[in-house]
């Protein structure tokens, strides 16, 4: 087991206070680690090391302290530790119960969070996520959106504008947990009405009454779905600061049905409209599932302002540099609305940047204070964070501490 305390006296990093930053976090029978215990300071952190060393698989238990799937959306049992073995994976049994937990440093105080396969439903032969708050077990994960925001962009994310629209929904939804900590819970109780119509309208059992009342949970929090994702659109574009220097400026947009009516209409006609469209539209939904309107109809368009290109027109390297862009004019509005940004987790990021980009992502990562969290395979590239940032080695599932020159 590797205990590390860091080296970094608070004048080196950032304070703790203000800010929101992991201070502590162990890991057990989580992935590669079978046991890894970590000190830090609010600075950046930066994890270096070869290939499937385990630093996205630390990234990804860092992104569980925050509401949703994780990094990796990874089914709870894969996320257990496989001991090595030649036992074909289905008949080595249940999986272990992995568990994460962490002190957390926010603005409004100091915070414990667990989350982990739950042991006692693993005896059941069930497998459910339990997660705690200083101690207290909690309903769900959207709880922890009170305490925790993280964001990531990783190397899958390559993909965001080319592939559909769910994972783009999934981005700006992540980004607008971070500014209101209720939209996760909102976002939850929608899909779980949604699942609940689906059903109940593909076994064709659901009376009129039954059906009526999902569909009013649906609109009531649908429309709340669709009211906070533009609310943050409009945040960001009022910022007016989507491009940091060398950065380019995205211009965003939102579109779908939901979208449309609220620009146009009052808030109490696009909840008629929307309860009329889904009862209309039961026997279309019954054949081909889903609904014929709601949040999970829309879609974040994205352009790069500057060549008024679309997003998906744009390179690969000016994709990453467009969502860097929208993922640092977020932690700007987070710092001054909440004051604190959230969790930055950058996957094999910058490696992919020139460097002036590089450099001005680590100043800024530096002057906003958060909690960015770097992988790379070369140490060389994090260079312009020495003396501003705790540096790690990851080999073979072990870290070791850095001393920066
Ligand atoms: N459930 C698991 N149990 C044990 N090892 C795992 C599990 N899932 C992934 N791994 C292994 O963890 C290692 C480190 O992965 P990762 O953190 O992605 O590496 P990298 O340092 O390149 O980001 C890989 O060799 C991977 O196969
Ligand atoms: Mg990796």
């Amino acid at each position: 087991m590797a205990v590390l305390a860091n080296n970094l006296t608070p004048e080196d990093g950032a304070s703790m206070t203000h800010r929101l930053a992991v201070s502590r976090i162990q890991l057990s029978e989580f992935r590669c680690y079978e046991s890894l215990k970590l000190s830090l300071s609010a600075a950046p952190v930066v994890l270096t090391g070869p290939n499937g060393a385990g630093k996205t698989n630390l990234l990804e238990a860092v992104s569980l302290l925050a509401p949703g799937g994780g990094l990796r959306r990874a089914k709870l049992g894969e996320i257990a530790r496989n001991v090595p073995s030649n036992v074909p994976p289905t008949e080595t049994g249940a999986p272990r119960a992995w568990a994460v937990s962490a002190n957390v440093e926010t603005p409004d105080g100091a915070f414990q969070l667990g989350s982990g396969l739950d042991p006692a439903a693993l005896e059941q032969g069930r497998e459910r996520r339990a997660v705690r708050i200083d101690g207290q077990a909690q309903r769900g994960q959207a709880a922890l959106g009170r305490v925790c925001a993280a964001v990531w962009l990783t190397p899958q994310m390559d993909r965001l504008f080319l592939d559909g629209p769910s994972a783009r929904r999934r981005f700006l939804d992540r980004l607008v947990f971070g500014l209101d900590p209720d939209h996760s819970s909102r976002v939850a109780a929608y899909e779980h009405s949604l699942r609940s119509r689906t059903k109940l309208l593909k076994e064709g059992k659901g009376d009129d009454k039954w059906l009526a009342s999902i569909e009013d949970s649906m609109v009531r929090h649908g429309i709340a779905v669709a009211v906070a994702r533009a609310e943050l659109l409009a945040r960001l574009s009022r910022a007016g600061t989507m491009a940091i220097g060398p950065f380019p400026a995205a211009r965003l947009a939102l579109s779908g049905d939901l979208e449309d009516w609220l620009e146009t209409l009052p808030a109490v006609e696009v909840e008629d409209k929307m309860r009329a469209a889904l009862r209309d539209g039961r026997g279309r939904d019954a054949t081909y599932g889903g609904a014929v309107v709601g949040p999970q109809r829309s879609d974040l368009l994205v352009w790069h302002d500057a060549k008024g290109q679309s997003a998906d027109q744009c390179s690969t390297g000016e994709q990453k540099a467009l969502l860097l862009s929208i993922i640092m004019a977020n932690t700007r509005l987070q710092t001054k609305a909440r004051g604190a940004g959230p969790l930055l987790l950058l996957d094999e990021v910058v490696a992919h940047l020139d460097a002036e980009r590089r450099n001005h992502l680590f100043d800024e990562i530096v002057a906003l204070g958060v909690q960015a969290w770097m992988t790379g395979t070369d140490r060389a590239l994090f260079e312009g964070l020495d003396g501003r940032a705790q540096f790690f080695r990851v080999e073979d599932a072990t870290l070791s501490l850095e001393t920066t020159p």
